[in-house]
């Protein structure tokens, strides 16, 4: 298979996760319990071994197929949507590999339950909120920005006109679901108390 199609298959994985796990990020809007609820419920699937395999398989084809493909034709991107995918495609494969990295060393070395309290911790601990809030924004952005520039060349050739309005509405979407999940996690419409264990592995009390 070349790489351009395992891309799109990997892709596709975890578009369908990515997705639920948007969904469930939103879910925290109604409420941290709300949020867990949802969480505990998606996991069920996919932390059944199989299933988080294929994942962190996706997760590591992803980010190293991307990056190829990004500097392989690097020379050859014209226009303006070509460097959107591009850039929105860099910010994913570095914020997946540095996300999924920083979940299993939080389950693995810190004994955490990496629910919604770990994901918030850094917003609580000044000042890594400055870290903390453009890195989860610029990732939800990137997801939508990625996946409507797909959208984008499909419907390019035989919809011109409705490939820009999908990409315009994907990005409005992403950015809007960015900014929902970002001041949800900074707690601005249901506040919460993160637990000290969580606060402590950013040298919080
Ligand atoms: C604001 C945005 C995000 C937040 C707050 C967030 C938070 C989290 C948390 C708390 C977990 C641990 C889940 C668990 O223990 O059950 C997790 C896992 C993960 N996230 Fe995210 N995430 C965000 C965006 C994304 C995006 C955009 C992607 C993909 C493009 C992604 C991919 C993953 C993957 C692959 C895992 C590992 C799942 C596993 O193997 O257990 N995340 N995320």
């Amino acid at each position: 298979m070349q790489l351009r199609a395992l891309h799109r298959a990997s892709a596709l994985v975890l578009t369908v996760y990515a997705l639920l796990h948007i969904a469930n990020h939103l879910a925290s809007l109604g409420g941290v319990p709300l949020h867990m609820v949802v969480m505990s419920t998606l996991r069920r699937v996919y932390r059944q071994p199989v299933v988080e395999a294929l994942l962190l398989a996706c997760v590591t084809l992803q980010a190293t197929s991307g990056v190829w493909l990004t500097v392989r034709g690097w020379s050859e991107r014209v226009g303006r949507v070509a460097w959107l995918q591009a850039a929105s495609g860099l910010y994913l494969a570095f914020f997946l590999v540095v996300h999924v990295s920083a979940v299993l060393f939080g389950r693995a070395v810190f004994g955490l339950d990496t629910n919604f309290y770990f994901a918030a911790a850094g917003f609580h601990v000044a000042p890594f909120q400055w870290f903390f809030a453009p890195y989860y924004f610029l990732a939800v952005v990137s997801l939508f920005a990625h996946l409507g520039c797909a959208l984008y060349w499909q419907l390019e050739s035989s919809k011109p006109l409705g490939a820009r309005a999908a990409l315009s509405v994907m990005l409005g979407v992403g950015a809007l679901f960015a900014l929902l999940i970002t001041l949800s996690m900074a707690g601005a419409f249901a506040p919460f108390d993160v637990p000290s264990e969580y606060k402590k592995t950013f040298g919080g009390t």
